[in-house]
Parts: C-alpha cells; sequence; structure tokens
C-alpha cells in the first residue's frame, strides 16, 4: 500500500467512550481522570489514537463533563455530553451526528489505557476486509468482570456475553472483549437501533449490537492482542496498580535499551515525558516525575525524588534528595538529604551538602554550601563558601528580600544574613554573625557579642554546689539485685 495512504485515516472517527462515573473505584473523580504512568486514563488512550491521523477523535463525556473535556481537548479531541449515562450502547447513539458520515468507527474505551498505536493500526488493517465489526480480544487467565466472546468458528463471533449474563459453562470461556472495536459505520447504527436495556442496570450495551450483527448475516472478526494487558480496563484500584506497574515497566526497560542502568529496577518510578542520558545510574527507589531531564553519566543515589528537574552531565544526587524545578549543570554534587525548591540553579561543579534547603537562588560556579543551610531569594557568585548553619532571612514577616553574595565569599558557620543584605566579591564574614548591612569586597563583617572568659569560675562553682550538697547527704543507694 502507498505509505501515504496507510498514514492517514480520513474515512475513520475514533470514539472514546468515558461518561462513566467509576462507581467500582468509590471516588469522588471521574475514572478516566485517575492516574497511572504518570497520566490520566483517558490520556493515554487519546496518545495512542493521535498517530492514526483519523477524521477526528471524539470523547464521550458525561461524568464531571467538563473536567473530562479539559484533559482531552488539549489533546486534539472533541467532545459529546451523554447525559444521563445510558450504557456503552447509547453513548454511542449520543456520538452518531458527531460522527457524520465516517466509513470506519474505532471504539475504545477510556478506561483501557495500555492500548497502543500499533495494534490500533493492525485492527483497523484487518477490518477493512470487509467485516461488520472486528473485536480486539485477549485471553486472560482470570477473565473475571470482563465480557466474555462467544466464537462461531475458528475466526469469527457470535456474541459478547457480559459477567452478569454468563450460563455456568460460559464462565470457563478465557477470551475476553476488550471494548476495542473496529466497526463499518453504515452496518453499526442498524444493528444499534435495535438493541434492546435488557439487562440489569437497564443499560443500552453496545455488545449486544455484535449478536444483532451475527444473526443479520454479517461477519464479526476478533483480533486476539499480542499482548493481553493492553485490552486491561481498570475498573478498580487494584486494576489502576496494576496497569501503573505495567506503565512503568514498559518506561524503565525503554530507558535500559538507551542505556541507563537502573538497580533493583522494580523499585524506580518514572514518569512518561522523563529523558535520560546514556550511562546514567538510578539506584533503587528514585523517583523521577513530571518534565524531568537528566543528562549523561548522573548517578541518582537511592530515596531520591525529583520533580520536573534539568540535571547537565556527569551530576551526582546523594540519597534522599528531593529536587523541585529547579537546574543542576554539570558536575554539580548534592546531598544527601538536599532539597531544592523552585527555581534553584546550581552551576557548574557547585556543591551543595546535606540538611540545606535552597530556594529560588543560584549557587555559582565551583561555590559550597556544605552543611545545615537555608538559602532563598539568593544570588551567590562562584567559588564561594557558605559556612555550616548559615541562613539567608529573606522574610521579615511581610515582604521577601533579596541577598547578594559576590565570588570567592567566605561565610563563616552559623551566620545570619538579614536580606535585603549584599556581601562584595571577597569578602569574609566571622563565624555567628548577624549581618545587618552590606560588607564591602575584600572586608571583614562581624557582628556577634565579645567573648569574655572567667578564669576558674567552673571550678569556684563545683566546690560551692559540694559544700551546700554536705548539709543534704544523699539518700541511701538501691541495693544492687543478686
Ligand atoms: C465493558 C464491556 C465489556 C468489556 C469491558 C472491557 C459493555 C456493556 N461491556 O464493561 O464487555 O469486557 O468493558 O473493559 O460495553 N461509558 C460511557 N457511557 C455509559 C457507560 C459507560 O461513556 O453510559 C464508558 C465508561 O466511562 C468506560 C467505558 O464506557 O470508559 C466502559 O464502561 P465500563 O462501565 O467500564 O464497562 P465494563 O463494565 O468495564
Ligand atoms: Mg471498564
Amino acid at each position: 500500500m502507498d505509505n501515504a495512504l496507510a498514514m492517514s485515516n480520513h474515512d475513520v472517527a475514533v470514539l472514546i467512550l468515558a461518561a462513566g462515573k467509576g462507581t467500582r473505584l468509590k471516588s469522588s473523580l471521574a475514572k478516566v481522570l485517575h492516574y497511572a504512568g504518570g497520566r490520566p486514563l483517558i490520556d493515554h488512550v487519546v496518545r495512542a489514537c493521535l498517530p492514526l491521523h483519523a477524521k477526528k477523535i471524539i470523547a464521550v463525556v458525561g461524568h464531571q463533563a467538563q473536567q473530562v473535556s479539559a484533559a482531552v481537548e488539549p489533546l486534539g479531541a472533541e467532545t459529546v455530553l451523554q447525559q444521563p449515562q445510558n450504557g456503552t450502547g447509547h453513548a454511542m447513539l449520543v456520538s452518531k451526528r458527531a460522527i457524520g458520515n465516517a466509513k470506519y468507527i474505532i471504539v475504545l474505551p477510556g478506561d483501557a489505557p495500555l492500548i497502543r498505536t500499533e495494534t490500533l493500526r493492525a485492527l483497523l488493517q484487518k477490518h477493512k476486509s470487509g467485516n461488520a465489526a472486528t473485536i480486539l480480544t485477549a485471553v486472560l487467565a482470570d477473565p473475571a468482570g470482563y465480557g466474555r466472546i462467544l466464537r462461531k468458528s475458528g475466526d469469527t463471533v457470535a456474541a459478547i456475553i457480559e459477567e452478569s449474563q454468563l450460563t455456568p459453562d460460559q464462565r470457563e470461556l478465557n477470551e475476553i472483549n476488550s471494548s476495542i472495536y473496529c466497526f463499518t459505520a453504515a452496518k453499526l447504527w442498524p444493528a444499534l437501533a435495535h438493541v434492546k436495556p435488557n439487562n440489569r442496570h437497564r443499560e443500552i450495551y453496545l455488545t449486544d449490537a455484535i449478536s444483532i450483527l451475527n444473526s443479520s448475516g454479517e461477519t464479526i472478526l476478533a483480533e486476539i492482542a499480542a499482548d493481553p494487558r493492553e485490552a486491561l480496563g481498570c475498573n478498580t484500584r487494584a486494576d489502576l496498580a496494576g496497569v501503573d506497574r505495567t506503565f512503568r515497566e514498559w518506561k524503565r526497560d525503554q530507558l535500559m535499551r538507551d542505556g541507563v542502568t537502573i538497580q533493583l529496577p522494580e523499585t524506580v518510578l518514572v514518569d512518561p515525558d522523563v529523558v535520560i542520558g546514556e550511562d546514567t545510574i538510578l539506584e533503587p527507589t528514585v523517583q523521577l516525575l513530571g518534565k524531568t531531564r537528566i543528562g549523561m553519566r548522573c548517578t541518582i543515589r537511592t530515596g531520591s525524588v525529583l520533580r520536573d528537574a534539568t540535571l547537565g552531565d556527569d551530576v551526582l544526587v546523594e540519597p534522599h534528595c528531593v529536587i523541585d524545578s529547579s537546574r543542576l549543570e554539570s558536575e554539580v554534587i548534592l546531598g544527601p538529604f538536599a532539597r531544592l525548591r523552585p527555581e534553584s540553579h546550581l552551576l557548574r561543579g557547585a556543591k551543595v551538602g546535606n540538611f540545606v534547603e535552597i530556594k529560588k537562588s543560584t549557587i555559582g560556579e565551583g561555590s559550597k554550601a556544605p552543611h545545615l543551610s537555608y538559602i532563598g531569594d539568593t544570588k551567590v557568585g562562584s567559588k564561594s563558601n557558605i559556612g555550616a548553619g548559615t541562613i539567608t532571612c529573606n522574610y521579615d514577616g511581610f515582604a521577601k528580600h533579596p541577598t547578594t553574595i559576590g565570588n570567592r565569599v567566605f561565610v563563616g558557620s552559623d551566620t545570619v544574613l538579614v536580606a535585603p543584605v549584599k556581601l562584595g566579591d571577597g569578602a569574609y564574614i566571622a563565624a555567628g554573625s548577624v549581618i545587618t548591612e552590606n560588607v564591602p569586597p575584600d572586608a571583614l563583617g562581624i557582628a556577634r557579642g565579645r567573648q569574655s572568659t572567667k578564669p576558674n569560675w567552673a571550678a569556684k562553682k563545683r566546690r560551692e554546689l559540694s559544700a551546700t550538697s554536705a548539709h543534704h547527704p544523699k539518700k541511701k543507694p538501691h541495693k544492687k539485685r543478686r
């Protein structure tokens, strides 16, 4: 086939069923907005459909329609409102006008997020051989909860039987309906018009259209998913956890193929948009979230959580660091136990050590804040040293103020820098100072009470104390037990 033809599907409309509440999740949030693999379920489904270049992608919305629409519209899907939600067949009927004159309809449930584009392409290809319907099925060890495929012959399907309507014999059937189908529109609509709400929930089931098509002599084919996980729906929290596990595994497998070392991979959680360079090492229990980007040869040690972080090459993140919306240039060393809050920027070779919190600050090239500090709204130049326990007082109870620290500045331990304040290049701050005024370049800033030393004071004190206790002899000690 011509390549361009294979790529575009202008005769196809994609319909995603996403109006249901998801009662079995016991949640105030609509089912398709629940997260798995770092994205809402519906988001995965729309993304899998986009490369088909169908005429349109329509999401049927109902429960929390506004929120679901807000999730799919930015991805290029349009929406149809189904109110009330009278079943999957009813959802199709209310979308008829939006589907318009598309020759083929691909239907997907909004709660089966593991589906892949290639599988949909194969389904469509198979369908175009002239069937009325082609169903994506899967053979599961535990088919409970799914509609079952009743085969007519080796290739063709007679009906889909919903779980609640299975006869005892049919319970043994382990080929399930994924709820992903391809229909020929001209054949589906008349069949759907005949579906009655003949079930406990008084709903119009799309699945009932299959037996109607079969009775009118139409051909219904089933395509068994090569990876049965692609057919899995999420009806319960346990289903969500299972699907999340698969997404995480797929992402880690991709990263490992791309040259990333992952220790105890099953403990490492990486969001879908994360990018990591070759020879980077992820230790157990690391989490890389959001739009995090990591360069080459970095090591992210155990327990660290990075969200929307950008790291250059050869960065070392020691155990148990938290990095949020911050940037670390190459050769930075961070942690253990460091916290970077949003808009922190550590320039090349900077070193930020244990129990240091940084917010909206820049730490210049080769500068160090090795221990126990808070640095907020601060700009530190290059090759400066921030001593242990240094605190920037950036907030006076009313407003935030900046601190500027130049190049090659030495800030002694336990310094308090009361912002706004500036330390010039080469300045030196004596330990324990409370700095409230600017310190010019190369000056010494010292701001603390002078020490006074009283010779023999302690010895004298002890003598006084033992003299008074002589008048109050100690109680007899307890007898030692044998
Ligand atoms: C459905 C199928 C079942 C299949 C299973 C696969 C039917 C009757 N049953 O069952 O054969 O094995 O999916 O996961 O179709 N929805 C609407 N409007 C409605 C009802 C549902 O848009 O009125 C949407 C839901 O939001 C959901 C999807 O359709 O995304 C499927 O509905 P759900 O209730 O999950 O159906 P299942 O019981 O899983
Ligand atoms: Mg379902």
